[in-house]
């Protein structure tokens, strides 16, 4: 029988069509393959001794462009042979290959060498299947690229297929491998930690290699699965860049290497570590996806290509809609109540929201089972009698009744060891016999890979959402995988638990999409711990931080939208002085700071003055004006928070060009020194803008209206008096 570990969920497939294609896609007699899309034209060829060689990857080519038959690297002395040194598409390991492998095995005779050679190929709509086959073994491999007429962001991933008569464990299967031109590059990546994500790290690319990974068994707050490759003197407006995203919420493994020649390369895909996927004949594993992307204006360039992409063709769409729609304005007690939630609690909450505009009330942790503290209740999943005596309807109910719909935290893979579902089933949760389980925040992960797993957490969300009237789920996963083991399976199957906890996962979120089509969903995992491309395709935001400090989130928001659209960065307004940092701060700084992003207020606003709330309300409203300019349009990174800057800004622009939204912020003056001049960029020249203030004012003389070209060129000054520490200033740009 054919069994697939398949990523592919078929309501949420890839399907592009790349209408931009201009070129023909085979060379026949150069055996040279060619795929074109936005700025963007990829290369590659079969090279005379059979191998898929990468030949080119940049800007785009004239249409009659033409190139020769890839020719193998020679090899370098006796150390290096040509295998090793040609840059190869998809390589096994095996031949002499010392680089990163797309793809080692192990077959059933003890045999670990592995050499793809093109075998056959088809053109399918939005790109090419190509087939390899190992030399002599019944192993195929097809790579699947399909490119995205608009972006020109290539999609990326294989299939790895079994025809051999036993048996093949795989250990290590990367979704696809990147060569680069030669040059001296910038990378780029992002790591963080609890509370701490989104951070920008940058350094030269040296000899040897550079990983970022995750063997957690997801995503991550430690490392973003996203890169970005900058030549020679490209900056956040200049200059080339080639970057990447892969598409996988489970360990995941990526590799910038710069080999023994100065070839530039990067592999990703399934972390190879403690990795083992085992095939039985006929079997098949596909891979994660990783999609590549270039562009020629900087990392600014690289980001807006990025979030078209994302908000387009990853993130799920009403039907017939090319955007997801805005996300609406969140109200969450987490940070008011924490678990303390009750029916009159948050239906007294509930009021002042709806009184400041909000348009969504979202009920956090601690409303079942018996969640008193985090010692107990994950896992059962009914409604707590003492704090909802009449079931959630009453609350539901009420949220309606104040114009607001009604959103709901879970936490489905988790189990805490005091719940009555570990009670009744202790082999649910990932362990190995006979070994200690590992509490973190007194919860253990329950294994998602096992069948009657998944049947339970869809049942019950299932259940949940087919018996309330629920528009949002805040699906949150609070701690990563410890003591990983499946001994209900036989000990070499074990570690599929990294490819079938992961699907499984993707499978629940489709199937619970398709079965309640209205029900939106956010990714949270403490924060930023598992946002990717993969998890992107069925969510529809992020939680990007527990850290809601707004002079910190405004360094993590940057590094956020190098990899990701302010689209599905959620960022709450929540209480001053801050828990984390004791920082105090204005609520108009809390409140525009939040507003770079999808806004949200978390903070206890029953304690709010009149004042306070009347300064939310104008600002909520100024917001739903702004916001889809704000989260969708093409963002420019004006002046980024990092380095110990002592300001900064964003703007962004419509892609129609016809408006944009400024925000500036002072994290602190000295020595007198006033605002940076603001010179805008993406406007259309020749069209006249007029300037009206969100918060805070212009320098005074400062045109009511004027060309785009006098925004960009003369540029846009602030108020001699826009000093001190922590201030925040908003402007609205509108097409006359
Ligand atoms: C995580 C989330 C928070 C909150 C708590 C609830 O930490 O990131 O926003 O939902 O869990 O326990």
């Amino acid at each position: 029988m054919l069994k697939t570990f398949s990523l592919a969920v078929a309501l949420l497939s890839v399907q592009l069509v790349a209408v931009g294609q201009t070129a023909e896609p085979f060379d026949a007699g150069a055996k040279v393959f060619r795929l074109d899309g936005g700025g963007v034209t990829y290369v590659f060829g079969v090279n005379p001794k059979g191998e898929l060689q990468q030949i080119y990857w940049g800007g785009r080519l004239g249409a009659a462009d033409r190139f020769e038959q890839a020719q193998v690297k020679p090899e370098w002395a006796s150390f290096d042979n040509s295998y090793n040194n040609t840059p190869q598409e998809y390589a096994g390991w095996g031949g002499g290959l010392f680089a990163e492998p797309a793809l080692k095995v192990t077959f059933a005779d003890g045999n670990r060498d592995l050499v793809l050679h093109y075998e056959s190929h088809a053109v399918v709509p939005g790109g090419l299947d190509v087939v390899l086959k190992d030399i002599g073994r019944e192993m195929y491999v097809t790579l699947h690229y399909r490119m995205d007429a608009e972006t020109g962001i290539l999609v990326r991933w294989a299939t790895i297929e079994n025809r051999e008569a036993q048996a093949v464990t795989v250990e290590q299967a990367a979704a696809a491998a990147w060569s680069l031109p030669a040059g001296k590059y910038t990378l780029n990546y992002l790591t963080g930690r609890w509370a701490g994500e989104w951070t920008l790290n940058q350094e030269p690319v040296l000899g040897g290699a550079r990983v970022i990974e995750s063997r957690r068994g997801t995503t991550g707050h430690q490392a973003n699965p996203w890169f970005a490759l900058q030549v020679g003197e490209s900056d956040e407006n200049h200059g080339e860049v080639w970057f990447g995203a892969l598409g996988w919420s489970g360990s995941w493994r990526i590799t910038v290497e710069k080999d023994q020649l100065d070839a530039v390369r990067v592999t990703g895909g399934f972390n190879p570590f403690d990795f083992g996927v085992v095939l039985k004949p006929d079997e098949k594993l596909e891979t994660p996806i990783f999609y590549g992307g270039y562009a020629k204006d900087g990392l600014g360039g690289a980001s807006r290509v990025l979030h078209s992409f994302e908000l387009k063709e990853i993130l799920p769409h009403a039907p017939g809609k090319t955007l997801p729609r805005p996300r609406p304005v969140i109200y969450n007690s987490w940070e008011a109540t924490e678990m303390n939630v009750t029916e009159a609690g948050q239906e007294a909450l509930a009021e002042k929201a709806a009184a400041l505009g909000v348009d969504r009330f979202v009920m956090d942790d601690g409303w079942f089972g018996q969640r008193k503290t985090d010692h107990a209740g994950l896992g059962d999943w009914y409604v707590n009698q003492e704090k909802f005596p009449h079931g959630l309807k009453p609350l539901i109910d009420k949220v309606h009744g104040l114009g607001m719909d009604f959103g709901l935290w879970v936490e489905p893979e988790m189990v805490n060891p005091d719940s009555d579902l570990y009670r009744k089933h202790p082999e649910w949760v990932l362990n190995f016999a006979g070994r200690p389980r590992t509490e973190q925040r007194n919860q253990l992960v329950l294994n998602l890979a096992r069948a009657d797993v998944r049947e339970y957490v869809f049942g019950f969300l299932d259940k949940l959402l087919t018996e309330n009237d629920i528009a949002f789920l805040k699906w949150d996963y609070n701690r990563n995988w410890s003591e990983p083991g499946w001994d209900q399976l036989p000990a070499a199957e074990q570690k599929k638990v990294y490819v079938e906890f992961t699907r499984n996962l993707y499978g629940i979120l489709a199937e619970l999409r398709q079965k309640h089509p209205g029900v939106e969903i956010e990714s949270c995992s403490g924060g930023g711990g598992r946002v990717d491309l993969g998890i992107m395709r069925y969510v529809d935001e992020v939680w990007p931080s527990d850290n809601t400090d707004p002079f910190d989130r405004l360094g993590m928001q940057d590094g956020f939208t190098y990899a990701y659209t302010p689209q599905i960065m959620m960022a709450w307004v929540t209480d001053s002085p801050h828990w984390l940092n004791h920082r105090t701060t204005s609520l108009e700084y809390r409140m525009l700071s939040s507003m770079q992003g999808s806004l949200g207020i978390g903070a206890d606003i029953s304690k709010w003055t009149a004042e306070e709330a009347a300064t939310a309300k104008r600002l909520i409203a100024a917001y739903h004006q702004a916001q889809a300019t704000i989260v969708q349009g093409d963002l420019y990174r004006l002046i980024a928070p990092r380095e110990g800057s002592a300001f900064s800004a964003t703007e962004t622009v419509r892609a129609d060009k016809g408006g944009a939204v400024v925000f500036a912020f002072i994290h602190s003056t000295q020595e007198g020194r006033g605002f940076p001049l603001l010179k805008l960029k993406g406007l259309d020249a020749a069209a006249e803008y007029a300037l009206t203030a969100i918060e805070g004012k212009a320098k005074a003389g400062t045109p009511a209206r004027a060309s785009g070209a006098w925004w960009m060129n003369h540029g846009l000054e602030m108020d001699e008096e826009f000093r001190g520490d922590f201030r925040g200033a908003g402007f609205r740009l509108e097409r006359q």
